[in-house]
């Protein structure tokens, strides 16, 4: 589905792979509505969508509130008039081990990467099911393909989302509602400084992985197509995007390789 004149609600807007998704779809003529919890900053993307020709307002709440969704979501449609495409780009990272971390903070993450997500889309699923058609898009990660020390609930969510869209998609068929997974690798934006250790507190650091990775403006770039096309799922980053299909060839090795490079960045 082609953004031009699309009603799209995303989120995750106000930074990130979220915020440069919205320029990408702003810019291809999409009447953009950007979430996220800070107004500010999403005022700051809604003006830069505006820059690049498309219309763009903005609605702030907090994704871990689930049971607000459902008015969030009624909310959204109102505002746009309908949703021909919902972009779940919002996420939270994790910094602790499996072991240490309490169960409020692992609760935290898989309701803001895995329930929202999914509580989101039957708040607006329906709407589109009547019209004949949308597109639900969701942000996932290659630790939902494959799970890395200190990401345990992280690395659980997105392999929920994975489990759960798929799903959906079969569901979904004949409907004209299309579901498409973007998977990134690594891509340079403050996840890792925002991720939570064992006890809930942001890491504020910005890990290598992130450092090295592609710019989310790239991210972006490389997700539009797939979109526009409806595909099922899409890989987009460097090198770890390869370890995706290498852990499937031999996961001894890939496993081995992925200490080394885990090693070399503390
Ligand atoms: N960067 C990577 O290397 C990478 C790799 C794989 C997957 N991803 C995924 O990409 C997605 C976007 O992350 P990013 O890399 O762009 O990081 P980011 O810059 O930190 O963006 C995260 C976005 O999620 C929003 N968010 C976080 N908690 C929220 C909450 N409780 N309620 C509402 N919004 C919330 C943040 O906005 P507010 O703080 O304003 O609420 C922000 O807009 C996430 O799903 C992440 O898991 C990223």
């Amino acid at each position: 589905m082609l953004p031009g004149g699309k009603a799209i609600w995303i989120t995750g807007a106000s930074s990130g792979i979220g915020r440069a998704l919205a320029l990408e779809l702003a810019g291809g003529g999409g009447r953009v509505l950007l979430s996220a919890r800070r107004a500010a900053e999403l005022e700051a993307a809604a003006a830069a969508c505006r820059g690049r020709g498309g219309e763009a307002e903005v609605l702030p709440f907090d994704l871990a509130d689930l049971e607000g969704l459902a008015a969030a979501a009624a909310e959204a449609e109102s505002r746009l008039g309908r949703i021909d495409m919902l972009v779940n780009a919002g996420g939270v990272g994790q910094r602790g081990t499996a072991l240490a971390t309490e169960l409020p903070v692992a609760r935290r993450i898989m309701d803001i990467d895995f329930w929202a997500a999914a509580e989101l889309v039957r708040a607006v699923a329906p709407g589109m099911i009547r019209r004949g058609s949308g597109q639900l898009v969701v942000v996932t990660s290659v630790q939902g393909k494959f799970g890395m020390a200190r990401r345990s609930a992280y690395a659980a969510a997105k392999h929920a989302l994975h489990g759960w869209f798929d799903s959906l998609r079969e569901e979904l068929r004949g409907t004209g509602v299309e579901v498409t997974l973007l998977v990134p690798g690594w891509v340079r934006t403050d996840i890792s400084r925002q991720a939570l250790e064992a006890d809930g507190s942001p890491h504020r650091a910005m890990d290598a992985g992130q450092l090295n990775g592609i710019d989310p403006g790239e991210f972006a770039r490389r997700a539009l197509p797939a979109i526009a096309k409806g595909s099922p799922e899409r890989l987009i980053g460097g090198w770890e995007c390869a370890g995706v299909y290498l852990n499937r060839l031999s996961p001894a090795w890939f496993r081995r390789m992925l200490r080394r490079r885990e090693a070399g960045r503390r």
